[in-house]
């Protein structure tokens, strides 16, 4: 049985206060919440205050990116041991506006799911198609050889460590969300190959997010799907209404 997984990628938005107050008001809202794993993922710099803030709460946090080097002469980057620092347990690699705006590649990707399983953050493994993609029929063969050299060289036991998001990039942050039933086929797909890369088990119990326009009215719908684990959700993460109302619906489901 998986357990559910929310997490909220808040991008390049907020500020010190904003972020603090999101957080805190989260904590409150979810106190109760234990049947759904709920995470979220500020910009580095609000990482600290963050962590600080929800402390005492189960909810966890993550980092929208790292970089694969221990440390050094990288300047601008940041590492695995600093995120850990910070209080991250989590961290988003290969989302798509790493891929299409800042110009990542599936070796770097690669590169980067290595560095963080070796240092023991957990990633969320982002892979989604473009929509001249999806109207060119060619979905599943672009998400397949995404997922295949993203995790090429990593083991079976390492790959437990690490979600799986799919975010088609037409939908996010367009409103146009995917139906359930393209959702549901994408991610079947992409359980599939995880049985053939590695074996049925292993595949089972990894957890596959949905992401792209995820939000308060589509939630049940989307979670409904069985290889539907989990949302990873921009716009309606930066709402404490409509981020814990997404995770009471899951953990209603739960009951
Ligand atoms: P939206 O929920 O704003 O569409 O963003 C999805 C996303 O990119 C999460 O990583």
């Amino acid at each position: 049985m998986r357990k559910p997984f929310l997490a909220g990628n808040w991008k390049m938005n907020m500020n010190s206060a904003t972020a603090v107050n999101l957080a805190a008001g989260l904590a409150k809202e979810l106190a109760e919440i234990r049947t759904v794993d709920a995470a979220v993922c500020p910009p580095f710099v609000y990482l600290q205050s963050v962590s600080a803030a929800l402390s005492a709460s189960d909810i966890a946090v993550g980092a929208q990116d790292v970089y694969f080097e221990g440390n050094g002469a990288f300047t601008g980057e940041i590492s695995c041991e600093m995120l850990k620092d910070c209080g991250c347990r989590y961290v988003i690699i290969g989302h798509s506006e790493r891929r299409h705006v800042l110009g990542e590649t599936d070796a770097l990707i690669n590169r980067k799911i290595k560095a963080a399983i070796g240092r023991g953050l957990l990633p969320i493994f982002c892979v989604g198609e473009l929509l001249e993609e999806r109207d060119g029929g060619q979905t599943n063969a672009v998400v397949a050889d995404q997922v295949r050299k993203g995790l090429a060289g990593i083991s079976s036991d390492q790959v437990k460590t690490i979600t799986v998001a799919y975010e088609p990039v037409w939908a996010i942050g367009t409103g146009r969300t995917a139906t359930p039933e393209q959702a549901q086929e994408v991610h079947a797909m992409i359980r599939g190959l995880l049985g053939e890369l590695y074996d049925p088990a292993v595949a089972d119990g990894l957890r596959i997010q949905y992401g792209g326009s995820a939000k308060p009215g589509n939630t049940a719908e989307l979670m409904a799907q069985p290889d539907v684990d989990g949302l990873l959700i921009g716009g309606a993460s930066l709402k404490v209404e409509d981020f814990s109302a997404m995770i009471k619906t899951v953990a209603e489901k739960q009951k």
